[in-house]
């Protein structure tokens, strides 16, 4: 439910990974410029559908759309346009390609009631401006205004990553969740505790052990209000490992694997599925997936890299090197 696929040479490295294992993605809009209107999003996902190959008639990528003061016109015109899925609204500055991003809730007033009234979801990036550990607990009276405001506006908070963001889930009807699985497997220690490991480095950062442990209890508990969103997010190798590292971390071609392993170990296989996909659909009213991805418990070891076509286009994959007790058996 939070994906990112990127565009050129990266698109087509990416695309066939999550293609390939799931059913369909939430695929986020923060291109250079921003996907952000019906016109761009037709396109942007024509070129996935090309990037997908021969998966993409097995794959529905749900379209979303960079929040920016769009219009009630321009809203119902997506509505109906073919793959949309939801507004993304990113606070300016707080992530990757966020710059056009909203600076102030009130200049979006009128679209999002417009949301509301025409029943699109928003899709939150719950950070403020830039990057501390616990800006995301700063950002929690934003969800639980929005969550007031605007009664009838299903609202996500987008991989959230903190003990403290759960009580809302119960507040509020309105208010749902995506947890990824590296907030599910790591904390700081893994990024920052021995040497500086830039490969764990995303937005919102991998926090403490009670964080971790707070959000695997209501994963494998069950929490209906919690769908899996992986926010799978490429960068070349050349902008990882280096000075002024880019957040994100590349887990695609891991995830369905590496979460059998996870739920696995902790006597939770059978939440794995509405995890995966039941929630969202129950939630967003989605058509049941079709599609039927076979798991083994068989060893297998993750790449150490992956290349596309151009020397620029490699990237380091989530747990490059290591082994997974599971693997896809069938596709
Ligand atoms: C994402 C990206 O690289 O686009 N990075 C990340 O660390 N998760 C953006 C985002 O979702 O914040
Ligand atoms: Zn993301």
């Amino acid at each position: 439910m939070h994906l990112h696929l990127r565009d050129g040479e990266m698109l087509k490295l990416a695309a066939p990974h999550s293609a390939a294992d799931f059913a369909g993605a939430v695929v986020m809009p923060n291109l250079v410029p921003p996907v952000n209107s019906a016109e761009t999003m037709a396109a942007y996902r024509s070129r996935i559908a090309d990037a997908a190959g021969t998966f993409a008639k097995d794959f529905s990528p749900l379209m979303t759309v960079f929040l920016q003061k769009q219009s009630y016109e321009e809203l119902e015109n997506l509505k109906t346009a073919p793959g949309f899925f939801a507004m993304k609204l990113y606070p300016a500055g707080a992530t990757t390609n966020s710059d056009g991003g909203v600076r102030d809730f009130g200049e979006a007033e009128e679209t999002l009631r417009a949301m509301e009234e025409l029943g699109i979801p928003l899709l939150v990036h719950g950070e403020s401006n830039g990057f501390v550990m616990d800006r995301e607990t700063e950002f929690l009276p934003v969800y639980r205004n929005l969550a007031i405001r605007f009664p009838k506006l299903k609202i996500c908070m987008e991989h959230i990553s903190t003990a403290a963001a759960l009580p809302l889930l119960g507040e509020f009807e309105n208010l749902f969740a995506t947890v990824t699985l590296h907030h599910l497997l790591y904390t700081l220690d893994d990024l920052a505790g021995g040497l500086l490991n830039p490969h764990f480095f995303c937005k919102p950062i991998v926090k403490r052990p009670e964080d971790r442990a707070a959000l695997r209890e209501a994963v494998f508990g069950g929490n209906a209000k919690i769908m899996f969103g992986s926010d799978s997010a490429p960068h070349p190798v050349s902008k990882k490992e280096c000075a002024g590292a880019f957040g994100g971390i590349y887990s695609a071609p891991v995830l369905l694997p590496a979460l059998a392993e996870l739920f696995e170990k902790n006597n939770a296989l059978g939440m794995l599925n509405d995890f995966l996909g039941g929630n969202a659909r129950r939630i967003y009213d989605l058509p049941k997936a079709t599609k039927k991805i076979v798991l083994e418990k068989k060893t297998q070891r993750v790449p150490e890299i992956y290349c596309g076509a151009d020397t620029e286009t490699r990237v380091v994959p989530m747990l490059a090197g290591k082994e997974i007790a599971w693997s896809v058996s069938e596709r």
